[in-house]
């Protein structure tokens, strides 16, 4: 026999021997909660394979309990789907459960958390999280036009486009360019014209190339079980090549262009401290040794995907129920026609005066919860949680989904029914003030974004509302709402098509 085989043969069988030693030592002295059966190397990979999403996590917290551990490879994941053990995880031992469990694929889009998103619980974080709230707080109504061609702050008629009324539109394509407008003009006051500028087409590819290869589950097995990883060779190579154009993108068509703007704009950036976008926060904060350019680069990176995907998202879902459900469609219409009175176009302040529009929102993000699990929490040490000892570096998924729709908590939660929001759920907000509903999370690590995501979401539903029929394509009855759900976020599987019918003509 080949003595390199022989070699690789005897080391496999050491680490085996290693692992069982150590599983068995390590199950001795831990009292882990309950889960599937494990096997040494695989765990209960092989039982479980890629099927984890929050449904799935539902179905095994019904067998193994509110608080259930996944050995999957090395990677131990525990599954919350309790009010309480959340509020446990997320508040009273935020800190403790306050670091992001990462993968080998998101070493490599994170610069091993050299970001925000990924971050360790920490100074760095602390002070990245700082840095890229700013510009959100402070331009949270900062919302252009563009889903429905001119017009308001979010819509807007489309005697431009016909065929919008006729043949329907991908909506997907529509709500990008409005959010990437919304994004990029806080990020570097940058709008981009068309769904055909260049540089839009360019961004939007690299995105989305990011995207499929994050949230697809596909690497799960190289993650999980380490002397599987050669066979992801090619899979990490193109993650790196992905990084690597995204990063020369953002420097070569955004960050230097802002840099130069800056420089003519120095004196007057010194004498006023007038800060104007999120990058001239983010080059401060590099200038006065805060943070370097790599930490620059990730914070633009995490506000392409956090700031962006998840708001397409939300919207795509929002709409999808619009067109499902007619009737809550007419009584949103006719609640901003009798507070606004007909034809006065939506503002962003006019959304805090249209209840049924938020409770549209927060039924939406209930029931089509964007970010099911939340981003994945860690223990950097040995924890308690529910008299288990959880290991260190355990991956912690809180089944907010589940919170949120459990029919122990909430009355006939497979309904879109806004109406909850108004009467038995009226006093449930957004920002998680009851633990049974938080889309944007809660505590240390809770959604930054939330108020801007808000914004937008209720300033494009009202506008579009407003000035427009939404409804199925032609031949079509409703939307098809079959779910794509990814390692982090759940979407719509299809591309909707949808007819904008204008009211006002
Ligand atoms: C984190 C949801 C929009 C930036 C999160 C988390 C959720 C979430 C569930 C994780 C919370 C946790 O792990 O405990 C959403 C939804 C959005 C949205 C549903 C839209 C509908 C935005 C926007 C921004 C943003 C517009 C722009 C600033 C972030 C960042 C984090 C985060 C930076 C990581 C926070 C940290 O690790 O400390 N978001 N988000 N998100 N979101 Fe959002």
């Amino acid at each position: 026999m080949d003595l390199l085989l022989l070699k690789t043969l005897v080391g496999l069988f050491s680490a085996a021997a290693a692992a069982i030693l150590i599983s068995k030592l390590r199950g001795k002295r831990l009292n882990l909660p309950p889960g599937p059966f494990t096997l040494p190397l695989v765990g209960c990979w092989l039982q479980i394979g890629n099927n984890f999403d929050h449904h799935h996590l539902v179905n095994y917290a019904k067998k193994f309990g509110q608080l259930f551990l996944l050995r999957m490879g090395q990677r131990n994941m525990a599954v919350i789907s309790s009010p309480e053990l959340a509020r446990e995880v997320l508040l009273k031992q935020g800190k403790e459960f306050g670091s992001r469990s990462r993968s080998i694929v998101f070493d490599i889009f994170t610069g091993k958390g050299q970001d925000m998103v990924f971050a360790e619980y920490g100074d760095h974080w602390r002070k990245m999280r700082r840095i890229v709230s700013v510009p959100f707080f402070t331009n949270r109504a900062a919302v252009p036009s563009g889903v429905g061609g001119g017009g308001g702050e979010g819509g807007g008629g489309s005697e431009e486009e016909p065929a919008a009324a006729e043949e329907g539109v991908v909506l997907r394509r529509r709500l990008e360019l409005m959010v990437y407008n919304n994004v990029y003009k806080i990020m570097f006051d940058k709008r981009f014209e068309s769904e055909e500028d260049p540089l839009f087409v360019k961004l939007k590819r690299v995105n989305g190339e990011r995207s499929k290869l994050g949230q697809s589950r596909e690497y799960n097995f190289g993650d999980f079980v380490p002397i599987l990883r050669p066979f992801l060779r090619g899979y990490l190579k193109t993650c790196r090549e992905v990084a690597r154009r995204r990063f020369n993108l953002y420097k070569d068509s955004f960050i230097h262009n802002r840099k130069s703007v800056g420089a003519s704009r120095k004196g007057m950036v010194e004498k006023n401290n007038d800060l104007k976008c999120g990058i001239d926060h983010f080059l401060e904060a590099q200038k006065n040794g805060e943070i370097n350019e790599d930490n620059v680069l990730l914070l633009v990176e995490n506000m392409n995907v956090a700031a962006i995907e998840t708001t397409v998202w939300a919207l795509e879902w929002a709409i999808a129920e619009l067109i499902n459900n007619p009737k809550t469609q007419a009584k949103l219409r006719a609640e901003i026609d009798t507070i606004l009175g007909p034809k006065n176009q939506v503002t962003e302040p006019d959304t805090h005066k249209l209840p049924y529009l938020q409770a549209v929102i927060k039924e939406t993000l209930r029931l089509r919860m964007i970010v099911p699990c939340l981003v994945p929490h860690m223990n950097l040490h040995q924890a308690k949680l529910g008299g288990y000892d959880i290991p260190a570096e355990c991956r912690i998924y809180v089944n907010a989904w589940w919170l949120a729709n459990d029919p122990t908590h909430w009355k006939k939660p497979e309904e879109f029914r806004p109406e909850r929001f108004l009467e038995e759920e009226s006093n449930v907000e957004a920002h998680g003030n009851n633990i049974k509903y938080i889309p944007f999370g809660v505590g240390r690590r809770n959604c930054p974004g939330m108020l801007n995501a808000m914004a937008v979401l209720g300033i494009t539903l009202g506008s579009l509302v407003q000035n427009f029929e939404l409804l199925p394509p032609p031949g079509q009855s409703k939307i098809d709402t079959a779910e794509n759900n990814g390692q982090f976020a759940t979407r719509m599987l299809n591309h909707a098509t949808i007819v904008l019918k204008p009211r006002y003509v």
